[in-house]
């Protein structure tokens, strides 16, 4: 989730570029880098770590020039560096992409074939070069860009210029956004609005499959094969703070928002599925026949997430699994040998429970591996020297809540399951091929779960004044009941328990009563009987329910108060989907009650304290 800014006009190119990029901090923040053209040549600055160590780089080796391509990078291929950092140049060719490359190896050892060395560890330079061995042969840019498109596979925003055509910015989009905005004579690319708002606010999305050729005159958007096509130009009239939510009121909301594409780029690249093969990029587990135990270690949600992976990990590869909380894990001195895994789940990497636990369990011989959305965090690096980690690709995470890290970590967990399945031999291809063309449904199943949006603000409207709430669930879905408890009682203050739906008649079924909302998950599967027959002893005490079913079930409405539907998947996938109200419900209910969503009070984004 890489931030592009690029500029073509009569100004100096570096300060439009690098106060867009700063608007763009928050999509990544490991590198940054411009590129500018001037008199036929191209100069570069690139810097690690925050925009200031550019801005800092630039102070002391200014570059001039009215025409650049900008960068600030979250690394996916590549661990940060400035070698990594964007842009990329080859043989005049300079290249900025946010996005994944799928077939990058076969691309990468094509090129080296041919003789064609490389700088960087990226994905991304293989573009520069795949433009640049067409233009050495004295193609015009703008085809040598579409022969180079033709070859890639995968997620792409890139924004390519070149020092023998300075007139032009070339950009094309798959998956990944890109903007254009409008000036007078000048003009600019963005991967979002926040980045330009301060030049224009005449803006063209670009569509999948669409490029554009971007002049100081004008601009021309065609598809990737050269069909001319109308640019649907749009006024925005956001303020600085609505566009660097995307129009979103809270981070939370718009990262809600960003679960079907952030789930989308953490399959992308990782699935084959000619032979139902998972591909654990960054991992190297080794023999994991050999593995007989594996030990989960996580705080909060991504503890809920580890609790949800036990399921999927045995369910699907039979491997017995425990989940613990990182907190608990080093001072019961667990039972730990070489054939034991052990796995942390960590959205920022840097939560120091689960370091520890990670740092105990190797001391004591396990083989340590993650997931982890933060390239080089401590935990990553941790379990580099081990088994390695597995990145989920859901970019920044803002708010307090976690919302989009949970999704794609249940996501990483479940491709690891077939993984793990594959390789052990309990999972056949047949079947694996079956998995995982459900796991590609969610994305789109998402979607359509965002789009009740109206629906669950009508339920937050009736019991945003409740003073406690109970969440039950059974299976895959009891620890999504805990999820959306802790989601509700960190955002809005109210007082939230989340509970076995099974487990409800030992104790807190004395709680209910008419004044008690209850939110049930009773989808279809495994556990669907059982938990409406749960659900009806709440409704026979005259608690209030508000139900979470699959689309199609008409009987469900005779027991709940309110019913929310979601598409049907795999047992095991539907908890990724079951969370979405979940997080919908608790983040209006907190914004009714007034409360600060995304930062709320006594919570810390990351908590580095033990
Ligand atoms: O960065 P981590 O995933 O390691 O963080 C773990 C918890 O601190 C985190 O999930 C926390 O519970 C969130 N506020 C939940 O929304």
């Amino acid at each position: 989730m890489c931030g592009i800014v690029g500029y073509i006009g009569d100004e100096e190119a570096t300060g439009i570029i690098v106060e867009g990029l700063r608007r763009l901090e928050y999509r990544g923040y490991d590198s940054a880098g411009v590129a500018v053209v001037r008199d036929g040549k191209t100069t570069i600055r690139r810097a690690v770590g925050k925009l200031k160590n550019l801005d800092k780089v630039l102070l002391e080796q200014p570059v001039h020039g009215t025409l650049g391509i900008g960068h600030t990078r979250w690394a996916t291929h590549g661990r940060p560096s400035e070698q990594n950092a964007h842009p990329h140049e080859v043989d005049g060719i300079t290249v900025v992409h946010n996005g994944i490359i799928e077939n990058y190896l076969q691309l990468r050892q094509n090129l080296v074939e041919q003789g064609r060395t490389f700088k960087s560890e990226t994905d991304t330079e293989i573009m520069a070069h795949l433009v640049a061995v067409e233009t050495n042969k004295g193609t015009d840019l703008i085809t040598a860009v579409k022969k180079a498109l033709a070859q890639v596979r995968g997620a792409y925003a890139f924004l390519i210029q070149s020092e023998k055509e300075p007139d032009k910015l070339i950009t094309a989009k798959n998956a990944s956004p890109i903007v254009i905005g409008y000036g007078e004579g000048r003009n600019y690319v963005a991967s979002d609005i926040p980045a330009l708002l301060e030049h224009t606010r005449k803006f063209c999305f670009l569509k999948d499959g669409q490029m554009a050729v971007i002049t100081r005159e004008g601009v021309k958007i065609t598809t990737e094969d050269g069909e001319p096509v109308e640019a649907a130009i749009r006024v925005v009239d956001w303020s600085p703070v609505m566009a660097e939510k995307g129009g979103h009121k809270h981070f939370m909301h718009k990262e809600i928002f960003e679960q079907p594409s952030a789930i989308a780029d953490t399959i992308r690249g990782r699935v084959r599925m000619e032979d139902a093969q998972v591909h654990l990029d960054g991992m190297s587990l080794g023999d994991v026949t050999k593995l007989n135990r594996l030990i989960i270690a996580a705080c909060g949600t991504s503890y809920h997430a580890g609790l949800v992976g036990k399921f999927m990990i045995e369910g699907i590869a039979r491997i017995p699994v425990e989940v613990d909380l990182a907190g608990e894990f080093r001072y019961r001195s667990p039972v730990i040998d070489e054939a034991t895994g052990v796995l942390a789940i960590s959205q920022s990497g840097e939560t120091a429970d689960t370091l520890a636990a990670i740092k105990e369990a190797k001391t004591l011989g396990a083989t340590v591996f993650a997931v982890c959305n933060v390239i080089e965090s401590s935990i990553a690096r941790e379990c580099m020297e081990s088994g390695g980690v597995m990145y989920t690709h859901a970019g920044p995470e803002i708010g307090v809540a976690s919302t989009k890290a949970f999704t794609t970590q249940l996501v990483a967990l479940y491709l690891l399951a077939v993984y793990l399945g594959r390789a052990r031999g309990t999972l056949e291809k047949a079947r694996a091929q079956e998995l995982l063309t459900h796991l590609r449904e969610v994305p789109q199943q998402i979607e359509r779960v965002l789009s009740q949006e109206a629906a669950l603000i009508t339920i937050a409207r009736r019991y945003h004044k409740a003073r406690d709430f109970l969440y039950l669930g059974r299976g895959p879905n009891y620890p999504i009941a805990l999820e959306g408890a802790l989601k509700l009682k960190e955002i809005s203050y109210i007082h939230a328990e989340g509970y076995s739906a099974g487990e409800m008649k030992h104790g807190p079924i004395a709680l209910i009563d008419e004044h008690l909302p209850t939110v049930g998950i009773a989808t279809q599967g495994p556990f669907y009987e059982k938990t409406v027959s749960n659900l009806e002893e709440v409704k026979a005490r005259d608690g209030k329910l508000i139900i979470i079913a699959t689309e199609g079930d008409s009987k469900i409405a005779a027991t709940a108060d309110d019913v929310v539907l979601v598409p049907a998947n795999d047992p095991l996938i539907d908890p990724i989907l079951t969370v979405v109200p979940m997080q919908l419900i608790a983040y209006h209910i907190a914004d009714l009650n007034g409360t600060d969503v995304d930062q709320p009070r006594n919570l810390a984004k990351s908590v580095t304290v033990e």
